[in-house]
Order: C-alpha cells, then sequence, then structure tokens
C-alpha cells in the first residue's frame, strides 16, 4: 500500500531509492539556510543595481572613465570616449542603452560560471539549497535538458570574457589620461579601475575553463612544463574561485558607481597629480 513517502522514480539525492528512508527533510542543526540566503541576497542586489544601471543610458562616462557596464561602447548614441575615432559599429539601436549590447558576454560568463551556478541552484532555487538538506522538487534533470544544457557553452563565454577583460585594461590604462587626452594623470578614480582589472583578471583566469585549457589533456606534464607551471599557477587562482567572483562582482559595481557619481555631478574625482 503507497504511504505517500516513497521515492519519485527519477528522484535523486536524499529521497533517491537507494538512499536510506529518513522521514525528517534533514538532520542538521547548524544554520545551513544562512549561506544560501545570504548568496540570494546578494545576487539580488546586483541584479537590480545592474539592471538599473544598464537600462538607465546616462552618467556612464566622466574623462577619462567609462564605466565597464558600457565598454566597449558600440553604439552612436555613446559618448565620445576617446579621443580617437569613436565605436559606432552599430548606429543608433534604435536607442537602447549600449549596455544591452555589451553586458551579454559578463553575464552569460557569471551566469554559467560553475561557482554561480552552485550559488543560484542553490539561493534560489533550493535545488538542493545545502549539502544533506533534501531538494523540494520531484525529479532531478541536471543540465542535460533545455535550457541548462545550455550551461555548456561555459567556455565560449569564458572565451568572450578575455576579450572584455582586455577591453577593460585598455580602458584602465586611458584612466591614467587626463580630460584632454594628456598622459600623466592619477585620481582615486584611477585606483577604483586599477582594483577592479586586476580582479576581473584573477576572476576570469581562475575559471575552470581556463584551468583545463592550459593543463588539460595531457599525458605528460613533465613533456610540458610552461603548461605545467601555468596550470598550476591558475590552481591556485582557482582554489580562490569563489572568493574572487564575489571580489570582482563588488568591484565591477563599485567602478560602475564611482563612474556615476562624478558624471552625475554628484561627486568630484580626487586628483593626485
Ligand atoms: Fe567560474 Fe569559469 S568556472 S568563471
Amino acid at each position: 500500500m503507497a504511504t505517500g513517502t516513497e521515492p519519485h522514480p527519477k528522484s535523486g539525492g536524499v529521497r533517491s531509492g537507494t538512499r536510506a528512508a529518513i522521514d525528517a527533510p534533514h538532520l542538521r542543526t547548524d544554520r545551513w539556510w544562512l549561506a544560501p540566503a545570504a548568496t540570494a541576497t546578494g545576487l539580488f542586489l546586483f541584479v537590480v543595481y545592474s539592471t538599473w544601471r544598464a537600462f538607465a543610458n546616462a552618467d556612464y562616462y566622466a574623462a577619462p572613465y567609462v564605466s565597464p557596464f558600457y565598454s566597449p561602447c558600440v553604439a552612436e548614441n555613446c559618448e565620445p570616449m576617446r579621443s580617437g575615432p569613436n565605436w559606432e559599429i552599430f548606429g543608433g539601436w534604435w536607442g537602447l542603452s549600449p549596455a544591452i549590447l555589451i553586458l551579454v558576454f559578463p553575464l552569460g560568463f557569471r551566469l554559467t560560471c560553475y561557482y554561480y551556478r552552485k550559488a543560484y541552484y542553490r539561493g534560489f532555487w533550493a535545488s538542493p539549497p545545502a549539502c544533506a538538506v533534501a531538494e523540494p522538487h520531484k525529479k532531478y534533470t541536471g543540465e542535460t535538458r533545455f535550457p541548462l544544457v545550455l550551461q555548456n557553452l561555459h567556455r565560449y563565454f569564458f572565451y568572450a570574457a578575455l576579450l572584455v577583460a582586455g577591453i577593460l585594461t585598455y580602458d584602465t590604462v586611458l584612466a591614467f589620461r587626463d580630460e584632454h587626452y594628456a598622459w600623466g594623470h592619477m585620481g582615486l578614480g584611477t585606483l577604483v579601475f586599477l582594483l577592479n582589472i586586476v580582479l576581473i583578471w584573477a576572476y576570469t583566469l581562475s575559471c575552470h575553463s581556463c584551468r583545463h585549457i592550459v593543463g588539460g589533456q595531457l599525458k605528460h606534464f613533465s613533456k610540458h612544463p610552461v603548461r605545467y607551471r601555468m596550470w598550476r599557477w591558475i590552481g591556485k587562482l582557482n582554489d580562490r574561485h569563489m572568493l574572487l567572483a564575489w571580489a570582482s562582482l563588488v568591484s565591477v559595481a563599485l567602478a560602475d558607481f564611482y563612474v556615476f557619481l562624478v558624471a552625475s555631478g554628484a561627486f568630484d574625482d580626487p586628483r593626485f597629480f
């Protein structure tokens, strides 16, 4: 006779038929919900902030700084950011914010990141909410079906992220010029941009895909000493991937917010020289 507690034939995790039948939802006594709740809150705040800034289509340039949310600017409604030719590749794009065109790449990179997947699967979908805590869903198909099968695009987003990091590096170099395009400038914004680009590169290079590209599919490390050294180095960064994911998320929002404050006239960029 059915008792209502039999495992679903396709269920996984602690409810699967091969696991001990325990009635309690979990046996954990610690505050296991704290990490997913903090994660969900942090990601939610970032999504709200970045959505507001991406659609604002204003206050994203204050010479010599351009917001990382809007770089590279590829629409003609972008303000002239550089002394050379503008990057007006896409024309007016029907008046859409240029950030919409650009953010798909860094957002795709973060959305498909192995760490962020764990974070938002747990934080928003409770799938599962924590180790040894059963998820509420009746069946589990993993990342084998649409839309989650698209997570496998991560490696390609990694290549795009390398390009974006290169462009943000260029923007950081330009932050050493003043508003008249003369070199030798340094303001508080220059330091904000420097911190941001270091964290962006550290996060990008600590990617699991990067680690595999550098050191994967080798039979003998001894025959590839350079790749072995790079793999070891990236492995050390990879150990801190979660930390770098959060630090770079905060730093990119901070760099954008700094540009917003200066561009909107709420704050003057203090200059060191
Ligand atoms: Fe996180 Fe690639 S695994 S960025």
